[in-house]
């Protein structure tokens, strides 16, 4: 990969300093990325490391990155999936449709909520927490507006009120990645979120996909648990960090 690949314009513009992203570590080319990263007037690099790889982990802590989230993968096969219809615990009245164009922004707000604090952005606090908190927002803007970042975005409402929303990426004709979702306080934990993970998966099934997947903050109990109650396994961890340089 050439060094120039590893600036991320998204981060850079957000924060208004050079940022780039190296997802591709290992003991023989750390020290000279690091090297050159610096020498190109990058200020903050953010890398993601499978937790199995401690070695490399205290190695990059040794030159200056701090651990700022743990996430997981899941992933589960819908080839078998039997449809489940979910019924909220206590009413019956929630539908899910895709998203419509008036409603983009409700999402974007739901999200900036919901998110508040979240994500190691947030856990990075010489970064501007503002900016931390509007990636969220903007994730689910552009999830609703480009087919690059979410090719589906359910939403729940409970008659005509918006109670959350969940993304589907088609990645190829494999597999699909379930990414960003959220649901409104006053509508948590009555299966609202669930509802929505199995209408990802029968859109999953409707496009033949053999599996999903979807990443999730290791402490992010309530979702890790909707998750595995619905057949998904985790089958990896990562660590994210960052270093300023
Ligand atoms: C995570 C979130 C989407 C869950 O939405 P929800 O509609 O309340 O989810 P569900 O009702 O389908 O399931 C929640 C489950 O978590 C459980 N739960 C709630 N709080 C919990 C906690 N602190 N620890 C463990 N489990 C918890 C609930 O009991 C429920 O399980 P149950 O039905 O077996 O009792 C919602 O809390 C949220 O929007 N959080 C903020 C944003 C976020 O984290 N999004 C997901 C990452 S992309």
């Amino acid at each position: 990969m050439k060094i120039e690949d590893y600036y991320s314009e998204l981060d850079s513009k957000r924060f208004g300093i050079n940022i780039a992203k190296v997802n591709d570590f290992n003991f023989q080319n750390y020290s000279s990325i690091l090297k050159e990263l610096k020498l190109k007037g990058i200020k903050l690099i953010l890398t993601r490391v499978n937790s199995e790889k401690i070695q490399l982990i205290n190695a990059l802590e040794e030159n200056g990155f701090r651990v700022k989230d743990t996430q997981l993968t899941l992933n589960r096969k819908i080839e078998n999936y039997e449809i489940i219809k979910y019924q909220l615990k206590d009413s019956n009245n929630i539908t899910i449709s895709e998203v419509k164009e008036c409603e983009i922004e409700i999402l974007g707000d739901i999200a900036y909520n919901a998110f508040q604090g979240y994500g190691h952005y947030n856990m990075n606090k010489l970064l501007d927490s503002e900016e931390s908190n509007m990636i969220y927002k903007d994730w689910t803007i552009r999830s609703c507006r480009d087919k690059n970042v979410a090719d589906f975005v359910f939403v729940a409402k409970v008659n005509d009120d918006v109670a959350g929303f969940l993304t589907l990426k088609n990645i190829n004709s494999q597999y699909g990645v379930q990414y960003l979702g959220c649901v409104v306080e006053k509508y948590r934990n009555f299966g609202v979120f669930r509802m929505l993970i199995n209408e990802c998966m029968i859109k999953g099934i409707e496009l033949n996909n053999n599996w999903q997947q979807t990443f999730l903050l290791s402490i992010n109990y309530p979702v890790i648990s909707s998750y595995l109650k619905l057949g998904f396994k985790i089958s990896e961890s990562n660590h994210t960090m960052h270093c300023w340089l």
